[in-house]
């Protein structure tokens, strides 16, 4: 069919791919294949427990290969690189051709079965000790190497006058695509999505082969970056002439609660062969719970004539009455609407495209912060990494649906995607549950910060992942402001660094005029060149300033920096400060240790928050990193500083990777929430500044103290009240009241002895709320929890159940480590288990695990097309056994 002379009505066509995949992992680099990228630099000295704020340094000259892909493979950044003369030209010939694993008939029945997203590295081991691989910076899974994904698409002979695209939304890493043996394209940044064109080597008639090679470098990344195709993976069918990729942009403008105009611009590509001309139309409906509602408007038609080969941009407007805006919760709501453009030819339809945006105004005021359709919105912000604890770096909607609903609880209400563009359906998630984004591209430019991290392909790359990633995401009415950076090395290269960060933002804002870039700063200061490219000042922990403890007195060769938004704010008065990466605060669930520090703030040392033997860090959550701060010192910075826009937490939830200061286990204590999704202490304490209305009082320590009877056992309380009581056994041990910029209530000369601490919060001066913390007995039963007890028979939904481990009272036990056995009776399977604990070390399938502090996670996935009972059982040496119950159930269409 050529579009000229349709008469078939054809709407394009996204078939998922993710099923039926074929897997290979070369046991080492050495014995894998020679169709590499490009070379790599050898690492010869390994600093894998580097401090985060260490300067990045200058990239290492490296020799040329002649034998290297990577001229075959820049080509696919054409289409994202604007100036024509800097296109890349595909040299002559096609390599790998006749490698046997591209062709059709090469035998790859011993190879895995895997079903994407696939992160290859998470089921582990998790190589632990001293000198291994992979280190403690990266999780201690083997991330790192070379791999194979083959799989065959259905092509039909009625495709044949079609364009056949792959989509991948993310590859870990350097991606490289083959289709019937002829080197389509590849992606090397992982983080990004990317389309290749298959039509030119699809075989019509018969068998189409695609091999995916991956190679995943050590030494890449400051967290664990996860292995393989972890997203999802499309095949798009489109007619001859269609809408381009991610080719749709809509604006919203004068927006106020009487109306709001609507631009769109769809962008149509004509691949036909011949001149055409064809009519857009688009029609705007209501999204409710994620179902197409009533029509609201329809865009003026409009007749374009496209030249062959050529691209065209139609521009089209509307207005809408009474529009339901898009804004956070709780105060607003995160209204969505659909455009579904119709593209026709001759009255025949040939392509239909969908786009979902949300209406709000948004307005940057810097001596408050961000106005969202005129109502001031403090950030309330954490950072998060991509990975989803135990499931690893695979995305899946429920396990990053449940993170976000434990984080709204907390009080959240914006985001900051640390350090780079996450899977697509994060965004569409973050649009319906009404929080505000931070959209960031890179960690590193030029200069950098681990051997084999993106600066090795910055030079080649950093236009198109800069475009792609704004291209892909900006019709997300929940992004706010793009982000070109995180403490990037060229904040100390003066105008050098400067004059490559102003270039990052002129791309981004040619892409998008209409939200403001930022890049996140945390040497840089107000009077370097460095701030001036950015429309959004974000800084890092020098809000409220960095190593200004004593015990810092002697440290010269590290960044000590004064509270920095006075000289910011006067430096830029006319700019929005915020506080992109706050705290770094880090401590272990349920883990106290003591003496307790009597300041509000303390650095992490053996006997001051930290025990380098257990490797834990006390929860009394008043211990950071050396560049970081107490939440509470945090609070009191952004209140003396009411300009502020508010802040972003590092970080909501634990990561893999990253575990400062213990580089011996396997993931961060910087979470508010640990790995398995429970709450650490300090979640009452965001939440009680956070969501002011909500009655609550939090008491910590637990009081299971068989061995501090008659000593000294601090009790701080959190209470979105502003007085508590404190009562121990029945007699109170006084009530306090919260002073200017206090944020708990501390009774630090509480004598221990068992019983029961209550704590009756007041607000005030009326009762607000009350809780109790009892001495428990020994662990004597298993209590299990589902998020949710109904899941999708889908083989993708999940129900994440949350173990107790209690007395005989039912109290759980806060120190109970007794090891459960879980078993999955019908429509379901165990994915994974976790407990939160940043030193266990036993793999993440496992069906056994330890309880810590009185808590395990256990993860049952349903299977596709089986609904009934799914039965949970948990046994545990002594305990009595227990059992919990889902229903799998048929999704509704
Ligand atoms: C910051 C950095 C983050 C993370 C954090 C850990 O300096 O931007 O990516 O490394 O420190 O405390």
């Amino acid at each position: 069919m050529s579009c000229k002379d349709s008469t078939e009505s054809f709407n394009r066509e996204r078939i998922s791919i993710n099923e039926g995949w074929k897997f290979m992992k070369y046991d080492s680099p050495e014995i894998a294949d020679s169709l590499f990228y490009d070379l790599r630099p050898e690492v010869l000295t390994v600093n894998d427990s580097k401090a985060a704020d260490t300067p990045a340094t200058e990239a290492e000259k490296l020799q040329a290969s002649k034998k290297a892909l990577k001229p075959y493979i820049l080509p696919t950044a054409n289409a994202f690189i604007k100036d024509p003369s800097k296109h890349h030209t595909r040299p002559e010939g096609h390599p790998g051709t006749d490698f046997p694993l591209l062709q059709s008939n090469f035998d790859d029945n011993g190879w895995e079965n895997v079903t994407l997203p696939h992160d290859w590295a998470i089921a582990g081991p998790f190589q632990e000790g001293p000198n291994t691989e992979v280190g403690g910076g990266m999780g201690r899974l083997p991330s790192n190497g070379i791999a194979w994904y083959r799989r065959q698409i259905d092509i039909y002979k009625t495709d044949k006058d079609k364009i056949i695209y792959l989509d991948i939304d993310g590859a870990m890493s350097y991606a490289m695509v083959w289709l019937n043996g002829h080197l389509v394209g590849g992606w090397p940044y992982g983080y990004n999505s990317f389309r290749l064109d298959l039509t030119p080597h699809i075989n019509f008639e018969g068998i189409n082969q695609l091999a995916i090679r991956l190679d995943n470098p050590n030494h890449s990344a400051r967290w664990y970056p996860g292995g393989g195709l972890y997203r999802n993976v499309w095949l798009t069918k489109t007619s001859k002439v269609h809408v381009a990729h991610w080719g749709t942009t809509v604006t919203t403008s004068k927006v106020s609660k009487a109306s709001a105009r609507i631009g769109l611009k769809v962008q149509v590509e004509n691949r036909s062969g011949f001149d055409t001309e064809i009519e857009t139309i688009t029609k705007i409906y209501t999204i409710n719970h994620g179902t197409v509602g009533k029509q609201m408007a329809v865009m003026e038609k409009v007749t374009t004539k496209i030249q062959a080969g050529n691209t065209a941009t139609i521009n089209t407007t509307t207005t809408l009455e009474n529009p339901k805006l898009w804004g956070p919760l709780p105060t607003q709501t995160p209204h969505l609407y659909r455009a579904i453009t119709h593209i026709s030819h001759n009255g025949v339809d040939i392509d239909t495209y969908t786009t979902d945006f949300g209406i709000r105004d948004i307005k940057f005021d810097p001596n408050q912060g961000i106005m969202v359709n005129n109502e001031l919105i403090k950030l309330q912000g954490v950072n998060e990494h991509h990975d989803l604890g135990a499931l690893g770096a695979a995305f899946n909607v429920s396990a990053a649906a449940r993170k976000l609903r434990i984080l709204k609880d907390m009080g959240v209400n914006a985001i900051r995607m640390a350090h780079n563009p996450p899977a697509p359906e994060l965004l569409e998630l973050t649009d319906k549950m009404g929080f505000l984004v931070i959209d960031e591209v890179f960690d590193s430019w030029k200069r950098k910060k681990t051997p084999h991290d993106f600066h090795l392909i910055f030079p080649d790359w950093y236009e198109a992942d800069a475009r792609a990633m704004v291209r892909r995401d900006k019709n997300h009415p929940s992004i706010v402001i793009w982000s070109y950076g995180n403490e990037v090395g060229e904040q100390y290269t003066d105008v050098e660094g400067a004059t490559i960060g102003k270039t990052l933002s002129a791309i981004i804002k040619d892409e998008d005029p209409t939200r403001p870039t930022t890049s996140a700063m945390n040497w840089a200061k107000s009077d370097m060149p460095f701030a001036s490219a950015m429309h959004v000042i974000s800084l890092n922990y020098q809000g409220e300033g960095i190593r200004q403890d004593p015990i810092f007195d002697t440290v010269t060769d590290r960044i000590k920096t004064k509270p920095q938004y006075g000289p910011f704010h006067e430096k830029f008065p006319n700019k929005v400060i915020l506080s992109s990466e706050t705290a770094s605060a880090a401590s272990s669930r349920g883990v106290y240790l003591f003496p307790v520090s009597d300041m509000t703030s303390s650095p992490i040392r053996d006997g001051m928050g930290g025990d380098s033997n257990i490797k834990q860090v006390s929860a009394y959550e008043l211990y950071a990193v050396d560049f970081g701060s107490s939440a509470d010192k945090v609070f009191a910075s952004l209140d003396k500083h009411p300009y502020s826009a508010g802040e972003f937490v590092w970080t909501g939830f634990d990561y893999l990777g990253e575990p400062t200061p213990y580089y011996e286990s396997r993931n961060s204590y910087n979470g508010i929430i640990d790995l398995a999704g429970f709450p650490k202490d300090r979640y009452y304490l965001y939440q009680s500044r956070w969501r002011p209305d909500l009655p609550m009082v939090h008491i910590l320590p637990h009081w299971n103290w068989p061995d501090r009877i008659g000593k000294t056992t601090p009790v701080h309380v959190f209470t979105s009240g502003d007085e508590v009581e404190l009562f121990l056994n029945g007699i109170s041990l006084g009530r306090k009241k919260k002073e200017a910029f206090t944020y708990r209530l501390r009774w630090d000369d509480v004598i221990y002895q068992p019983g029961e601490l209550k704590a009756v919060a007041y607000k005030k001066g009326s009762f607000w709320s009350q809780t109790t913390v009892k001495t428990t007995g020994e662990p004597a039963q298993i209590a299990a929890l589902a998020d949710r007890n109904e899941i999708y028979a889908d083989g993708k939904d999940l129900s994440f159940i949350t173990i107790q481990l209690t007395d005989t009272d039912g109290l759980i036990v806060p120190t109970a480590d007794n090891t459960i056995v879980f078993e999955v009776e019908g429509p379901g399977e165990i994915i994974a288990t976790d407990n939160g604990d940043p030193t266990d070390m036993t793999e993440f399938p496992s069906t056994q695990r330890k309880a810590f502090n009185g808590l395990a996670l256990v993860v049952v996935r349903s299977i596709a097309g089986k609904t009934g009972k799914i039965t949970v059982t948990m046994e545990s040496d002594g305990l009595k056994a227990s059992q919990i119950e889902l229903t799998a159930i048929q999704k509704k269409p």
